[in-house]
């Protein structure tokens, strides 16, 4: 039987804990073939040209293998078109402008840095919850929780429908998994659930019509900007894909920045100590234990020469985030936890036109929580290292993150404390 190539070594669940050392396998070729046709992409340097680089597609109607299969806008119920993570210039474009003027910069500045203190609330409600116990689970207690209450907000999503989205955004997060069918068949499901998820936010988005609120689909709807409002189809797969965007990449965020701070002790002292270290902090950890490990959306609509090699139009690129994120052509001693790099251009949010609409969001997300974990959890220890992972290879995440604490410290006059939300995956 033939050897398996690094790249299904890479898919292959037994390789989740530790991917690093087979990332540095890969990087030794850095666009490597695969027998599917497909392209691997894994140094620095690489990764930001075909990120850039408009002759990449991020449109599935474009690759040969789903050409034809995926309905046009205005068919199949209830007629959900492309969100834009799946769009090329110009839609691609006009929809995340569209998208981006209720929630930042320069329509809606404050919009993130607003949400500061009540996720503090939030984040201190969940950590109170601890209150009594030895033992708990960062994942399932604290790292998911938080991030969906943030986005169930922001968006207008009542935080009780929970249980009816939550396995949409599962169903959706597999679709992202390349080893669980061919692109064609991930494409079909992934269109499947958006349909059903476009269903349930039609129904939420009539509700916001009778009754707006400060909230994104509420000014979507009711957007007076120079182009008008978005139309109520791509409020639907708009509305979807941030909803499941803002789910499980910073679960991850959060639950990998605990287990990475617990193998490194002496810089989560060093978070007591310096509250200003929170922000390289999280920039490092999108580097060195990324939520989103790799992109395998997209093709290519012309040949493309590059390293070497002639990538012929209509390829499907694998664009291996977490491998140039480690790549020592462009980071010192790239497999060191190190909050005092500077220059840390990572590829955590991606990069060029798709780079991360949710980035300043989940970026102080992560802030809020770390820093209060480190001060409120006396003495806390791994309970299982490595923990258990979610089998998912482009998502990357501890299925459970045991931790075991001595007590729990009060919070400070500052850290104000709400009621936790409490949610079941
Ligand atoms: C730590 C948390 C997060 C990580 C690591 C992350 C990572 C990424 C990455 C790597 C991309 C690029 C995808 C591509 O190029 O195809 C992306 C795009 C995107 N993210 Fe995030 N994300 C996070 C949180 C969020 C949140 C909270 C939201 C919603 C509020 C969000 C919304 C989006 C959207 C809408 C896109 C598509 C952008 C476009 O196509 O122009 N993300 N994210």
């Amino acid at each position: 039987m033939a050897q398996p190539s690094i790249f299904d070594q890479i898919l292959d669940p037994a390789s989740r804990a530790n991917p690093y050392p087979l990332y540095a396998e890969l990087r030794k070729t850095p666009v490597a073939r695969q027998d599917d046709g497909a392209y691997v992409v894994s140094t620095y340097d690489e990764i930001v040209a075909l990120l850039h680089d408009p002759r990449v597609s991020s449109d599935p109607r474009k690759r040969p293998d789903v050409a034809g299969e995926t309905p046009a806008p205005e068919e199949g119920p209830p007629g959900i078109p492309p969100d834009f993570i799946r769009l090329d210039p110009p839609q691609h474009d006009q929809l995340r402008e569209l998208a981006t003027r209720p929630f930042g910069p320069p329509s809606s500045p404050g919009r993130v840095e607003g949400m500061r203190s009540w996720l503090a609330e939030v984040t201190h409600g969940l950590i109170d919850n601890f209150a009594g116990k030895h033992r708990v689970d960062i994942v399932d207690d604290f790292a998911y929780p938080l991030p969906v209450t943030a986005i169930c907000r922001l968006l207008g999503v009542p935080l009780e429908d929970q249980p009816r989205f939550h396995h949409w955004a599962d169903a959706f997060v597999a679709t992202m998994d390349p080893s669980t069918g061919t692109f064609a068949e991930r494409q079909r499901k992934r269109n499947h659930v958006q349909a059903e998820l476009g269903e349930y936010m039609d129904g939420l988005a009539d509700a916001h019509v009778r009754q707006p609120g400060d909230d994104l689909i509420s000014g979507l709807l009711t957007d007076t900007g120079p182009h008008g409002p978005m139309s109520r189809k791509d409020i639907l797969s708009t509305a979807s894909l941030l909803l499941v965007a803002g789910h499980e990449t910073t679960v991850n965020l959060i639950a990998n920045g605990v287990l990475t701070l617990l193998r490194h002790p002496d810089v989560l002292d060093r978070l007591r100590r310096e509250p200003d270290l929170i922000t390289p902090l999280v920039e490092e950890l999108l580097r060195y234990e990324p939520p989103v490990q790799m992109l395998s959306n997209r093709a290519t609509v012309a040949d493309i020469d590059i390293a070497g090699t002639t990538i012929p139009q209509g390829s499907p690129l694998v664009l291996m985030l977490a491998a140039g994120s480690r790549d020592s052509h462009r980071f010192a001693d790239p497999d060191r936890f190190d909050p005092d790099r500077t220059d840390n251009q990572h590829f955590g949010f991606g990069g060029g036109i798709h780079y991360c609409y949710g980035a300043p969001l989940a970026r102080v997300e992560a802030q809020v929580a770390l820093p209060a974990l480190a001060h409120r959890l006396v003495n806390p220890r791994l309970v299982a290292d490595p923990p258990p992972y979610r089998p998912n290879p482009t998502l990357r995440g501890p299925r459970h993150l045991l931790v075991e604490l001595d007590t729990l410290a009060p919070a400070t006059e500052q850290e104000q404390a709400a009621p936790g939300e409490r949610l079941t995956r």
